[in-house]
C-alpha cells in the first residue's frame, strides 16, 4: 500500500511517499529553521505563512523524485495534532484537497505517535521481534514513554512534568551562548567536557515515580552558568553534566517501566533529542534488549513518518474518512499536549 504523508506541525513542511509503513519511496524536508534562527525559537504565524509557501513546491518534488504518478498512491496521511494551529491547518487543508481530487482515503494522525512510526522505517525485522515495545518520544515539544503492544496501540506510562528533553537541550544553549536550535550544539560541545566537574541534582530521583522533569535542571544549569568568575565551570563541563542528567533521568524511568513490563521485546526511541549520539551510544550499553533509532534523517519531523502511522492506522481497521476539522478550534491556548487531542 503507497500512502503520501503530509507534515507541517511546526517548523518542517514535509511530504514522504511510502510503501506498505517501512519503504520511504520519496522524502522531502524544507525545514525553516534558519527563518526561527534570528528569533531564538519558532514563530507560528511566520511557520504558518512558510508552510502556506513551501507546501505545493515540497509536494512536487516528492512525486517527481518517486518517479511515480498521482493514480499510484493508495491514501494519504497528515499529521492532525499535536502542533501550532496555524501550521496544522495548512497540511491538513492541502491533504484533504489532495485526497478528494485522487478520491483516495484521508487518515489524520497523532503527530507524536508517529515519530515512533519513524523508528521502523527501513527495518525488516518483524513486528513479533519488535512488541510487545517500550518506546520513547523525545522532541523539543514532548518527553513521552508508551507501552505498545502494536505499531497502533499507544498507552502512556510517563510524560514530562514541566519542560520537554529537547525543549530544555535548546533553553541550555542559548544560556551558553549556542545557535538555536541548542540541541546538537550542546551535544558537540559536551564532547570537549570532563565528568565530575560540575555537580547538577538528579531529577525525579524516587524509582517508582514514572514522570520527566526538566525545569528544575535548568534553574541549575543557570546558577552554574552565572557563577562568579573566579568559581566558573567551562561551559563545556556545564554542557556535559546537563547532557549526562538530561539522559540519566530518561534511563533511569526506563529502568521502572521494564521491571513493571517484564514482557517487554524491545525500546524504540524517537523524535528530535533520538539524533543525539551519546544517547544512543548509552541505550545501546545500558540496556539488554534491542534498541530501534530512527535514521538520523528521520528523527525530527518529517512526512515519512505520517505515511507509516497512516499506514499502520490503515491496518488496524480505521477507514480513513478524513480530518476531524473541529479539533483544531478545541485546541488550548496555553499548551498543545497530546491528551487534549487524542483521548491520552
Ligand atoms: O522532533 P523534533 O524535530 O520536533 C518536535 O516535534 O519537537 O525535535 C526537535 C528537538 C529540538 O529541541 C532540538 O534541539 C532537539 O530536538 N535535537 C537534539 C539533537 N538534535 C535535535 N537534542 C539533543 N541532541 C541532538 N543531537
Ligand atoms: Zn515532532
Amino acid at each position: 500500500m503507497l500512502i503520501l504523508g503530509v507534515e507541517s506541525s511546526c517548523d518542517e513542511t514535509a511530504i514522504a511517499l511510502v510503501k506498505d509503513g517501512r519503504d520511504v519511496i520519496s522524502s522531502m524536508i524544507a525545514s525553516q529553521t534558519t527563518v526561527h534562527a534570528k528569533w531564538g525559537g519558532v514563530i507560528p504565524e511566520i511557520a504558518a505563512r512558510e508552510h502556506l509557501n513551501a507546501i505545493f513546491q515540497t509536494f512536487e518534488q516528492a512525486m517527481t523524485e518517486s518517479g511515480l504518478t498521482l493514480s499510484q498512491i493508495d491514501a494519504i496521511g497528515v499529521s492532525q495534532g499535536p502542533g501550532l494551529v496555524g501550521c496544522l491547518l495548512v497540511g491538513a487543508a492541502f491533504a484533504k484537497g489532495l485526497a478528494q481530487s485522487l478520491e483516495k482515503p484521508l487518515y489524520p494522525v497523532n503527530h507524536v505517535h508517529a515519530h515512533v512510526s519513524g523508528a521502523l522505517l527501513g527495518i525488516s525485522e518483524s513486528s513479533e521481534r519488535i512488541f510487545p515495545t517500550l518506546s520513547l518520544v523525545v522532541s523539543g515539544g514532548h518527553t513521552n514513554l508508551y507501552y505498545m503492544k502494536s505499531p497502533s496501540h499507544f498507552e502512556l506510562l510517563a510524560h514530562t512534568m514541566d519542560d520537554a528533553c529537547g525543549e530544555s537541550f535548546d533553553k541550555v544553549g542559548k544560556m551558553l551562548g549556542l545557535p538555536y536550535p541548542g540541541g546538537p550544539h550542546v551535544e558537540m560541545l559536551a564532547r570537549q567536557g570532563c565528568a565530575g566537574k560540575v555537580q547538577l541534582p538528579k531529577m525525579v530521583e524516587k524509582k517508582s515515580l514514572l514522570t520527566f522533569s526538566y525545569s528544575g535542571l535548568k534553574t541549575a544549569v543557570s546558577h552554574a552558568v552565572n557563577r562568579p568568575e573566579q568559581s566558573q565551570a567551562s561551559k563545556a563541563d556545564i554542557a556535559y553534566a546537563f547532557q549526562e542528567e538530561a539522559l540519566g533521568q530518561i534511563l533511569r524511568k526506563l529502568e521502572t517501566a521494564l521491571s513493571i513490563r517484564p514482557e517487554t521485546r524491545s525500546i524504540i526511541v524517537a523524535g528530535g533529542v533520538a539524533a543525539n549520539s551519546r544517547f544512543r551510544e548509552v541505550m545501546q550499553t545500558k540496556f539488554r534488549l534491542p534498541v530501534w533509532f530512527p535514521p538520523l534523517k528521520y528523527c525530527s519531523d518529517n512526512g515519512a513518518m505520517v505515511a507509516a502511522m497512516a499506514y499502520y492506522e490503515h491496518c488496524d481497521g480505521k477507514n480513513g474518512s478524513g480530518i476531524d476539522w473541529d479539533v483544531f478550534s478545541r485546541y488550548p491556548f496555553e499548551h498543545y499536549l497530546a491528551k487534549d487531542l487524542c483521548g491520552e
